[in-house]
């Protein structure tokens, strides 16, 4: 299995370009199943959930996927059997988003129900009472979710919490329900904004995107269209916090600060000097960190997908830092593996509660997830002699060539067997 080791102490330098957004390439993907007609996407990192979609959509009918040069050519003549099976919704459960489109294109979908996983228990029962607002009859039956609806009509839907995925899975079926969807009370990420981008190119009548509400007018079909993939806000935050962590210089490009917001904030709160440009952010060789605490909430608050990578700064920041994790039940995995390298972290429910500032010393560890695998990247850029993080596949399912990004600013980071 492969690892990825990390020698610490060196300083970075020069410019890191983030690829496209993993979180928002994954339901544009699973758009292209709303029409024949090709579906181009544009800016589409070289992740392995990408690779992990392409073979879910081949299996429901996607026709001679094209991917190069950070393209993808989606499309998908006919649905040809209508079923994400477990063996690859259990690798990845992003996959799960191709529940609405399959009932919207043909009035059928079979989809292995996601089961948890190392972040917490992840139920999907807001995307089905969703769905069955819309019309849609559902039933979990021997692990799948069987949905039919030939005929989806518009209707008002109130979700009783936030989900992303939740959001895009309804946003998708509605495109093609008769009449109007309200859709209250939805997630507000920059990723489902682009995904209404996208089924707007392809015709659909969507509006509200990116606030709370979103109005979508059913329309009788969908065409293709091309789309570039907004850049990943996530690979970015964790560039920032690397140039952070290790008091270096760094331009971080081809980004977006204003989906950024709360994360330059909570940097500047600790003492993380940056100029910030229209798509780059630029940090200066810092002067001494402080504790901040931090709340990770849906968007426009700061994301849970930063919160590993935040808690491994913490632990070079002078003082006590309370780090709540409001969003997943379980995704304190790294606070271990961080402690393994000298932390001082303590939980208490779901807090962690870092006390800084701790030299890090290099030790062998274990990725638990795809966020948890960066923070203990970081980690290992400031910890003394060699860091072996173990299970690295969980790093390539969302971070494109990380390491080879990392070593072109002076990083010691390899992959190694
Ligand atoms: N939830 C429910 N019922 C549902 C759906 C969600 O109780 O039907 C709960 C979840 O268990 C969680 C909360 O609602 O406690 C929010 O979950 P959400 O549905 O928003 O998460 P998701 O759509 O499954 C996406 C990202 C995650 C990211 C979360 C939160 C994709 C493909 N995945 O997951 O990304 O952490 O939103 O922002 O967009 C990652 O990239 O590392 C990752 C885990």
């Amino acid at each position: 299995m492969e690892k990825i080791r990390v020698r610490g102490g060196r300083r970075l330098e020069g410019v890191l370009s983030v690829s496209g957004a993993k979180n928002a390439v994954l339901p544009a993907m699973a758009a292209a199943l709303l029409t024949p007609e090709p579906v181009v996407l544009e800016n589409s990192p070289a992740v392995r959930d990408v690779a992990t979609m392409i073979r879910v959509l081949q299996r429901l009918g996607a026709a001679d996927p094209v991917r190069e040069d950070g393209r993808i050519i989606l499309r998908v003549p006919e649905i040809r059997s209508p079923e994400a099976p477990y063996e690859l919704v259990k690798t990845m459960r992003a996959s799960v988003l191709v529940l609405g489109p399959l009932l919207a294109r043909c009035g059928e979908a079979r989809v292995s129900l996601p089961g948890g996983c190392a972040i917490g228990a992840r139920p999907v029962n807001l995307h089905i009472a969703a769905l069955e607002k819309l019309g849609a009859r559902i039933q979990v039956e021997h692990g799948y979710i069987l949905a039919t609806g030939r005929d989806l009509r518009g209707a008002e839907i109130i979700f009783d919490s936030k989900t992303v995925t939740g959001t895009e899975n309804v946003m998708m079926a509605a495109t093609r329900a008769r009449g109007r969807t309200v859709l209250r009370n939805v997630a507000q990420e920059p990723e489902i904004e682009d995904l209404a981008a996208l089924l707007n190119a392809m015709g659909a009548r969507i509006t509200g995107a990116g606030s709370d509400t979103i109005v979508i007018e059913g329309v009788e079909g969908l065409r293709g269209a091309v789309h570039p993939v907004i850049p990943d806000r996530i690979e970015a935050g964790t560039f920032l916090m690397a140039a952070a962590i290790t008091r270096s210089s760094l331009r971080v490009e081809n980004c977006r600060p204003d989906h950024l917001v709360a994360v330059l904030d909570k940097l500047r709160d600790v003492g993380v000097r940056m100029e910030v440009g229209d798509s780059s952010v630029r940090v200066a060789p810092g002067s001494p960190l402080r504790a901040g605490n931090l709340i990770t909430l849906p968007h426009p608050g700061f994301p849970t997908d930063l919160q590993a990578q935040y808690m491994a700064l913490m632990t070079q920041a002078e003082g006590t830092s309370i780090i709540t994790e409001s969003i997943f039940e379980n995704r304190f995995m790294h606070a271990g593996e961080l402690r393994r390298m000298g932390a001082r972290i303590d939980i208490d429910g779901h807090s962690a509660i870092v006390q800084g500032a701790t030299p890090l010393t290099g030790a062998q560890v274990m990725a638990t997830d795809l966020r948890a695998s960066a923070c203990l990247i970081l980690a290992g850029l400031v910890a003394d002699g060699e860091t072996t993080i173990d299970r690295a596949y969980h790093i390539d399912r969302g971070y494109e060539r990380i390491e080879e990004k990392l070593r072109r600013v002076g990083a010691d980071v390899e992959r190694i067997r």
